[in-house]
């Protein structure tokens, strides 16, 4: 399979795209400074150079793929403006691009809190906004998604049991090991297909977990 990952460089992405590669999946991660690449190449990763924001579209490097991830984030320091280019605007082109393209499959990393965006104070706001947003984009897109809203993510090392559930309005931890896993094993699960799941450390097994999410 081969998978376009939009913020290749990312400390999920670099995991992910380390994970796809050792099952032999054709991993590509879209990054902006080529100076990155090299990280990219240690995990067996194809880097792709491309910008999100001063790209019109992303047709040339969606092109080829069989699945595509949104990754990618503005990042907590940003101001507004970059929240929309970046975590939606990046979002919404890299989705328009898979449709352009047809290439059906795309999988998102939003974010807890997504869902009520309005309930939001300081930068979480229009944070939150934008990612309610590209993943409304996204749903209407008519694309085979599966949208997953982690909680706070962490470095600390991967515990292999989550939480993943379409009940929306938690809030909790998870370490960004285990979102990577969950985002490796949901590539190959297309049962997931249509769902909205919040992500958190939990109980279950992620292969587990992952088999029992249903739209
Ligand atoms: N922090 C949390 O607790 C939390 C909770 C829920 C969800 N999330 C979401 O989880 C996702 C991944 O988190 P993470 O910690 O792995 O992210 P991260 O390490 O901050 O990575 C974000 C990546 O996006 C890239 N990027 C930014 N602008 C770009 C552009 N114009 N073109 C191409 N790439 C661009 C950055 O590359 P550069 O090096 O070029 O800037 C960076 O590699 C994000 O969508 C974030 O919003 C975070």
């Amino acid at each position: 399979m081969d998978v376009l990952v939009a913020g290749g460089h990312g400390k999920i992405a670099l995991r992910l795209l380390g994970l796809l590669a050792a099952r032999g999946d054709r991993a590509r991660g879209l990054i902006r400074k080529p100076s990155q690449a090299a990280d990219l190449e240690a995990v067996g990763a194809i880097p792709v150079i491309g910008d999100l924001e001063a790209d019109a579209t992303l047709e040339p490097y969606v092109k080829g793929a069989d699945a595509v991830v949104f990754a990618a984030g503005a990042g907590p320091g940003s101001g507004d403006a970059r929240k929309a280019t970046v975590d939606l605007g990046g979002a919404v082109k890299l989705t328009d691009a898979a449709r352009a393209l047809g290439v059906r499959r795309y999988v998102m990393i939003s974010s807890i809190g997504a869902d009520r965006p309005e309930a939001a104070t300081g930068s979480m706001l229009p944070y939150l906004k934008a990612k309610a947003d590209a993943d409304r984009h996204l749903i209407e897109s008519g694309l085979d998604y599966t949208i997953t809203r982690p909680g706070s993510l962490t470095d600390d090392p991967g515990t292999g049991l989550v939480t993943l559930t379409t009940e929306l309005g938690n809030r909790g931890p998870i370490t960004r090991d285990d979102v990577a896993e969950v985002l490796a094993e949901i590539l190959r699960t297309p049962s997931t297909i249509g769902t909205v799941a919040e992500l958190f450390n939990g109980e279950v097994p992620i292969t587990e977990a992952v088999k029992s999410l249903h739209p």
